[in-house]
């Protein structure tokens, strides 16, 4: 079997000592493939960040939390947010400590932060009145407060979380009304955060908004940042999507510089003892994972030719919801001798929308039935934004270990799993 289009997964050895053939026969399409090696050198890259004392790596699980990767990410030293208990609990499963998870919440009930704070974690409010909520629920305790920085940032206007066109975080000028209402429940500051966005190719938006919490950090009474622990700047580390096209990546020397220059800095500057945090989600996971899937049918309508997956948005939501762009690569299947010249192609799924479009129009070699597609920088937002939308089971997930071996790591749904919650008998 020849590949056309694979020098990416080809230079890692992606797939180990699988093709992607035998990946699909064992465990059907669509099928999503990690590979450990990589999600390792991703963590190592980002703990390399700073070598401060209290720097730390706080990876967002909502980028993909299987409990399986998220063994691996432990291991690699990092610790890890949840901002839903279904979050929480998977986090735990994977063997983290209460210590070692953010409970980073948005609009919640007293009902779950009576929950988080059951399970004994850190919650971080965003909102005067959720502080308020919390405060009558943990007098005495800890808490963690989002700032809005007013900086925002992001590939598409639905991921930008902050600045005035945002839902989240606590703006500077209400700094006075957090600390009285910390007093009246007899808080303690235990943390401060934001979050800009998802997606920034260059440093500088990032440490401009890591400054602007150092400073409001710096306008808390003294006793208040004795008391402070953590400092947590958020995620939104970019990844190079376009992968063919060569696209650079995010230059990590540049962005280590910047953050260890201004965290120490400060520290020094301040005498802070405590930690500082960043939150990424994409850049830990995005890169390790992929979409396998077979072609199933090719056609044309008028001039434009749809090929047709069984990746429609229920297994991959990024490009129905925010255009995103995902490179792919082709493995070819029994037409390997078939005509492969380059042409405009619209790869689609088989979901009953005209929006189930995986890929707009691309240049591709000629694709055939029975090709098998693989879909790159998957592994973030992927599978956790799946979902069962026309009652199809939600896929298989796999594992390439460092020997290259594969393995299940989360089985396919059966139509039995969407039944069961249903009351029938
Ligand atoms: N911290 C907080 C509070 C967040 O809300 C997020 C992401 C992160 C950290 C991690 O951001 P990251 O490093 O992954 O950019 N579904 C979208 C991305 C949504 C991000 C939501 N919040 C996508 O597929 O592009």
């Amino acid at each position: 079997m020849s590949d056309i289009r694979s020098r990416y997964s080809d230079e890692l050895s992606f797939f180990g000592a699988n093709t992607p053939a035998q990946l699909l026969e064992k465990w059907g399409s669509p099928l999503y493939v990690y590979n450990e090696n990589v999600l390792r050198r991703r963590c190592r890259e980002l703990m390399a960040l700073s070598a401060h004392a209290g720097f730390g790596v706080n990876y967002s699980v909502k980028a993909n939390a299987n409990p399986v990767l998220l063994r691996i990410i432990r291991e690699e030293g990092l610790v890890v947010d949840a901002m839903s208990p279904g979050e929480l609990y998977l986090d735990k499963l994977a063997g983290f400590t209460p210590d070692q998870i953010l409970y980073i919440a948005n609009n919640i009930s007293p009902d779950e932060m009576r929950q988080a704070l059951e399970q004994g974690v850190l919650v971080s409010v965003d909102s005067l009145s959720q502080l308020e909520t919390l405060g009558r629920l943990n007098r005495g305790g800890r808490v963690m407060v989002r700032f809005n920085p007013g900086i925002g940032a992001g590939h598409h206007q639905k991921v930008v979380t902050a600045g005035k066109e945002t839902k989240f975080g606590v703006t500077p000028d209400l700094l006075d009304e957090v600390l009285a209402i910390l007093k009246r429940h007899d808080m303690r500051l235990a943390g401060i955060n934001h979050h800009i966005g998802s997606l920034f190719m260059e440093a500088d938006g990032y440490i401009a908004a890591a400054s602007v919490l150092l400073e409001l950090a710096e306008r808390l009474p003294a006793d208040v940042l004795r008391g402070l622990e953590i400092i947590d700047f958020g995620g939104g580390f970019g990844i190079p999507y376009h992968k063919y096209e060569g696209q650079p990546r995010l230059d990590m020397a540049d962005l280590a510089e910047k953050l260890h220059a201004l965290i120490s800095d400060w520290s020094a500057k301040t005498g802070y003892a405590g930690r500082f945090l960043v939150e990424p989600g994409r850049y830990v996971a995005a890169e390790c994972g992929m979409i396998l899937t077979g072609v199933n049918n090719v056609k044309y309508n008028g001039d434009t030719c749809y090929v047709g997956t069984d990746v429609g948005f229920n297994v991959l939501a990024r490009p129905a919801m925010y255009d995103s762009f995902h490179d792919l690569e082709i493995y070819a299947g029994p037409a390997g001798t078939a005509d492969r010249a380059e042409k405009e192609q619209t790869i689609v799924g088989n979901i009953c929308e005209s929006g189930d479009i995986l890929a707009k129009k691309r240049l591709l070699p000629a694709l055939h039935e029975g090709d098998i597609l693989g879909i790159l920088d998957a592994g973030a937002y992927g599978f956790s934004m799946s979902s069962s939308y026309t009652q199809r089971c939600r896929c298989a997930e796999v594992l390439i270990d460092a020997e290259g071996k594969a393995r299940l790591i989360r089985r396919r749904e059966t139509p039995e799993d969407l039944a069961r919650c249903y009351a029938v008998d």
